[in-house]
């Protein structure tokens, strides 16, 4: 039996050791007692018989012959004994072989079982002795139930070598371990494939069939794949006796195809990118055809094997594919810290089995640096900024024209001969009436620094109304229209300032009309001359309270539309105030004054 020959025995085991530790077997021995050699238990493992099957035992000792003859071990009159140790004790007990239904029985080296009862698990020992000399060692047999389906039970216990058939090719198959005399031979077959497993049936078909005691398969094909099963029945001492093997049967690739070692990378086009100064990985990946025998890949730096070079450079290698036999193979070089004096070697990939070998360079060259990440951070950081910038305009646009305009804006006074910067018509007698005089007039001309004309106050008495009107509304730069209810109503004043300044602004005469609203107003109510102006006309709007403050949105609004002042001369020490003309109107309107510079 193939699953008997053992390969090693216990080199650990000591030649010195003393049979004095297993007593009863040694006092079976006429003294005096020769020391023992245990080899301890035999590393092939156990042995699986199945329950009610014929069984036997090899002593292990003989599978090393260059150590262990058995014909020259008889010839010299050394004795061949088994002892039992049964499972869950520690006594060896001396086999007895005299038993009436000969179940148990001695030829050479072999001890048979026929048949096996669920009582013979343990361990065996065969000692081999003389007078002087003495040797032992273990071997453990394992019983297992036998299943009404042994499809699925002996699948797991007793199993031989596995055999594997090329697709579309032949192949017969001998049960293993027949005796030499007369038997007979049983084949099942459970296959692989999921929705059959656990079925045990004849499969006999015009690929497989059955001739004498063997299993010819004239043509593989992968669905043939699976578990056969053998039971080899033969007749020993007037008892019928059987075993059962399994043969686990795989498809390969054909053999007609090539089967030398591909090196699928590095290929020749490939071009390894590394980075100095960083782990380098050269990934060589080789595919193996299937066939028998040892298939390795290695990697080499300049003709030299890996291992023998610096501790920088390691590989690993693994199998990452299976296919019918055929296996790719992949070996990562990893070279940490890559130096300059790395790209100069020679990376060479090989690969090699039985048919054939294989080698390929992996070329390798530096990485141009390509600034990607800073020109990726560079377009981010510009894609911020000016989304920064749009919100920000969008926050501060009033603020930034203005900033702008104070920077790069003409003053005016350089290029004209104006003498008032703005004019201020407003209905008499209106509640904006309080507010031009109070609030508009006083930031206007004391905080910034402008210098403003109001009729009633800059007209000197005497005057005809109309023509120091229309004077006065030239001589300014802006014509700032408060509106209210009843403005430009027919007759007024205030309709004379407004068509004055609109004729003057369509003329071409260097001046803007700025339009005010102090308060909600219906537009409805408004005089015609002001409703088709209207549209090409800027319109600053008070919000009560909150336009108070100089750095309100109203007033940087008027500003913009005001003509352009200097920061500097925004201040009083350094104004362009103009002098204040004592006017009567102006005195009588200044008492209010006090109340606002509280
Ligand atoms: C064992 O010894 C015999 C005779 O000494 C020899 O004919 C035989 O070949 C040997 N067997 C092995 C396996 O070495
Ligand atoms: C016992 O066996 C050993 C080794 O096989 C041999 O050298 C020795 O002569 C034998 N002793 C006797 C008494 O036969
Ligand atoms: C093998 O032998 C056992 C015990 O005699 C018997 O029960 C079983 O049916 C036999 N199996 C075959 C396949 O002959
Ligand atoms: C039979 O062989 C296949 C492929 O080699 C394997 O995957 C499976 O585990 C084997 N079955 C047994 C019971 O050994
Ligand atoms: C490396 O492989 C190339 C072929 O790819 C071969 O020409 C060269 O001789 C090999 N170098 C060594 C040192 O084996």
């Amino acid at each position: 039996m193939g699953f008997f020959i053992i390969a090693l025995l216990s080199l650990s085991a000591t030649f010195l050791a003393v049979g004095g530790d297993t007593p009863d077997v040694t006092q079976s021995v006429a003294s005096p007692v020769p020391p023992c050699h245990d080899w301890g238990e035999s590393r092939e493992g156990a042995v699986q018989v199945l329950e009610g099957e014929a069984g036997w035992l090899d002593c292990p000792l003989f599978s090393h012959p260059t150590i262990y003859n058995y014909s020259s071990a008889v010839a010299a009159g050394l004795n061949l004994v088994w002892y039992h140790m049964a499972a869950g004790q520690d006594l060896e007990q001396p086999l007895d072989f005299h038993q009436p239904d000969h179940r148990l029985s001695k030829e050479r080296d072999r001890l048979w079982l026929e048949p096996v009862i669920s009582q013979d698990t343990g361990q065996y020992l065969c000692m081999l002795r003389n007078k002087t000399s003495c040797a032992k060692i273990a071997v453990r047999l394992e019983v297992k139930p036998h299943s009404q389906n042994p499809g699925c039970e002996v699948a797991s216990t007793v199993s031989s070598q596995p055999v594997v058939i090329p697709i579309q090719e032949g192949k017969t198959l001998s049960c293993p371990d027949v005796p030499s005399t007369k038997h007979s031979v049983l084949w099942f077959y459970v296959s692989t494939h999921p929705s059959q497993e656990c079925k045990m049936y004849p499969f006999w078909d015009k690929d497989r069939e059955v001739q004498g005691n063997n299993l010819v398969v004239h043509n593989m094909l992968e669905l043939y794949q699976g578990h056969y099963y053998c039971v080899v029945t033969y007749e020993s001492k007037g008892k019928i006796m059987n075993f059962t093997r399994m043969i686990n049967v795989t498809a390969v690739s054909p053999s007609g195809l090539p089967k030398e070692p591909m090196i699928l990378n590095p290929d020749k086009k490939q071009v390894f990118t590394v980075k100095l100064g960083s782990d380098v990985y050269l990934k060589c990946k080789v595919k193996f055809p299937y066939l028998e025998g040892s298939k390795d890949m290695w990697w080499t730096i300049d003709g030299k094997a890996v291992d023998n070079l610096d501790p920088r450079i390691t590989s690993k290698s693994e199998q990452v594919s299976y296919f019918f036999g055929d296996v790719d193979m992949e070996d990562v070089l990893r070279i940490r810290d890559f130096n300059s004096e790395d790209l100069t070697r020679e990376y060479n990939c090989s690969a090699r089995n039985q048919r054939g070998s294989s080698t390929c360079r992996a070329v390798l060259e530096e990485e141009v640096y390509l600034p990607y990440v800073e020109l990726g951070c560079g377009l981010g950081v510009t894609l911020f900024v000016m989304l920064g910038l749009f919100l920000v305009y969008q926050v501060f646009w009033l603020e930034l024209l203005l900033l702008y305009r104070s920077w790069f804006g003409t003053d005016e006074r350089f290029t004209d001969d104006k003498e008032y910067d703005i004019y201020i018509s407003y209905a008499r007698n209106s509640e904006e009436e309080h507010f031009v005089l109070m609030t508009l007039r006083r930031v206007l001309e004391n905080e910034l620094g402008y210098s403003v004309c109001i009729f009633d106050r800059d007209s000197l008495p005497g005057g005809t109304i109309t023509d120091e009107t229309l004077s006065f509304v030239d001589r300014s730069r802006r014509l700032l229209v408060v509106l209210s209810p009843g403005y430009g109503q027919q007759g007024t004043q205030a309709l004379l300032e407004l068509k004055a300044g609109l004729d003057s602004m369509a003329w071409g005469g260097q001046l803007r009309v700025i339009l005010l609203q102090y308060k909600p107003l219906n537009r409805d109510s408004w005089v015609r001359e002001l409703r088709r102006a209207r549209l090409a006309l800027v319109l600053v709007r008070w919000q009560g309270d909150k336009s108070i403050s100089l750095s309100s949105r109203f007033w940087k609004r008027l500003r913009l539309e005001l003509p352009v002042r200097r920061m500097k001369s925004m201040k009083p020490c350094e104004g362009s105030v103009v002098p204040q003309k004592d006017t009567p109107q102006h005195i009588q309107r200044e008492h209010n004054a006090v109340y606002y510079t509280l």
